[in-house]
């Protein structure tokens, strides 16, 4: 009979995650332990903005019109433990407060609703970032609250999707990775990945220190990456460089690769930040905290990159940002994304705020969460209506949308046809040839 599968937790990953087991023929039922979310996705609705997750959802949610209804929504635990095989945990765990490490809490909530209800032979999943040494602990515990006891195993199950990508990345990974103590778990995590593993995902079966450690080094290899140029654009800077050209170089070696070349204000989100910063404090803990220091650099010059921004900005007017207007185009920490959490663009945005400019955002996705977080900057309804009468204009966030701009048509509404690409993707030719005063992170000024 074909394995029934739960998954506890129905934000970003969670919701993913369900929607994708459901799409490989598994019944599924999601928890999560706020009413809302339930209401929203069983109504086939996703609270984020998620290419191509909406219409899975609505293909597989259960009660509308012409869906599988394979996939159903709930707040009862004893619901999830009386159902599933195959339990996944897809809860999220972001930075503490004021402290480097990450907050736990949801996970251990997770676990200690879940275990004691769990009377029938059962997996649990792991599948959020968590501290190494985790899994262990948690397997512990799970045997010793679960009824059925030693009928319950853990296994780690690390998820490498990326925001903008999340369905791709979840039906088509470039690899699974499954941390496990015994056979049966890696006998049933193949079962219920046949479909990948059958088209050629590379399976890779670990421990569980290692597969948690898989996630965050993984991670913290795409923000040195990025890092890394960022510093090669200051430096080029200095020099009177390209970094752009710079990165196209090096990238030709297979060894280096182009991807995760592109300088400009850096890396944010709910992930890299939060996991190379959890990965030093976990580091630390162990004793281990000297092989990670280099994460501490590749965090500075990472944050250094939002306040060079902000220097560039404030020089291009004149050395201060009284009575002057900036135009933010791009709020979410990437494109494709409605995301905000830790993003560069707001960052900057908010630092010119504090220090008097007079700031106006469009992001094509991104402005209701951006006006949450940040409700005093002032919120445009297109990028023509955000450069509207602005003294310097920013691209933040690299949309599609602001790489079709006509920069005649905006240099109209602008003050001072000045612009500052902190992304290096708009092309300066272009923007310099309609009267633009174009300047790049990392690249010569003309
Ligand atoms: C990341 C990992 O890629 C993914 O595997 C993991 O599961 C979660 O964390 P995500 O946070 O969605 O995914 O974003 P990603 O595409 O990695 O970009 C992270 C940040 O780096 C963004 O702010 C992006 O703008 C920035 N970035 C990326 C650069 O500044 N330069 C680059 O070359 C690439």
């Amino acid at each position: 009979m074909a394995l029934k599968i739960t998954v506890i937790g129905t934000g970003y990953l969670g919701a993913t995650h369900a929607a994708a087991m459901a799409e490989l023929g598994f019944e599924v039922l999601g928890l999560d332990v706020v009413p809302e979310k339930i209401e929203t996705l069983s109504r086939g609705e996703v609270p984020m903005y998620e290419p191509g997750l909406e219409e899975l959802l609505r293909k597989h949610v259960a009660g509308l019109e012409g869906s599988t209804g394979r996939l159903r929504f709930t707040t009862s635990w004893q619901e999830v433990a009386d159902f599933g095989d195959v339990h996944f945990v897809c809860v999220n765990t972001p930075q503490k407060h004021g402290e480097y490490a990450c907050d736990m809490s949801y996970v251990e909530s997770a676990f200690s609703s879940l275990a004691p209800l769990l009377r029938r032979p059962a997996l649990v999943v792991g599948k959020s970032t968590v501290p190494v040494g985790s899994a262990a602990r948690l397997a512990r515990l799970l045997t010793g609250l679960a009824p059925a006891g030693e009928d319950v195993e853990l296994a780690w199950n690390p998820e490498f999707l990326r925001e903008g990508f999340a369905v791709e990345d979840t039906l088509h990974p470039d690899r699974i990775v499954v941390g496990v103590g015994g056979e049966r778990a890696e006998k049933l995590l193949r079962e219920v990945y046949a479909t990948p593993i059958g088209e050629g995902s590379p399976f890779v079966v670990a421990d569980y220190p290692t597969a948690e450690l898989v996630k965050t080094a993984a991670n913290s290899f795409l923000a040195t990456k990025i890092s890394f140029i960022n510093a090669m654009a200051e430096v080029c800077e200095a020099a009177d460089g390209d970094v752009v050209k710079l990165a196209e170089a090096i990238g030709h070696d297979e060894r280096i690769g182009k991807k995760f070349l592109r300088a400009g204000v850096g890396f944010g989100g709910g992930c890299l930040p939060k996991d190379i910063r959890a990965f030093m404090a976990r580091a630390g803990e162990l004793g281990a905290d000297q092989a990670l220091t280099f994460l501490r650099e590749v965090d500075s010059i990472n944050m250094r990159r939002r306040a060079h921004m902000v220097e560039l900005a404030r020089e291009s007017v004149g050395g201060s940002f009284l009575g002057q207007r900036v135009a933010v185009l791009g709020a979410t920490f990437k494109p494709d994304s409605d995301d905000v959490r830790d993003s560069p663009a707001l960052n900057v945005a908010g630092q010119i705020h504090l220090q008097g400019g007079q700031v106006t955002v469009y992001d094509p996705k991104g402005m209701d969460n951006a006006r949450r977080l940040f409700p005093t900057l002032a919120y445009a309804p297109s990028a023509l209506e955000a450069c509207r009468g602005a003294h310097v204009v920013l691209h933040l966030t690299e949309w599609a949308e602001f790489r079709q701009l006509d920069p005649v048509a905006i240099a109209d509404v602008v003050v001072e046809p000045r612009l500052l690409d902190g992304r290096n993707a708009l092309d300066p030719a272009v923007w310099r040839a309609a009267g633009w005063t174009f300047r790049a992170m990392g690249r010569p000024q003309a």
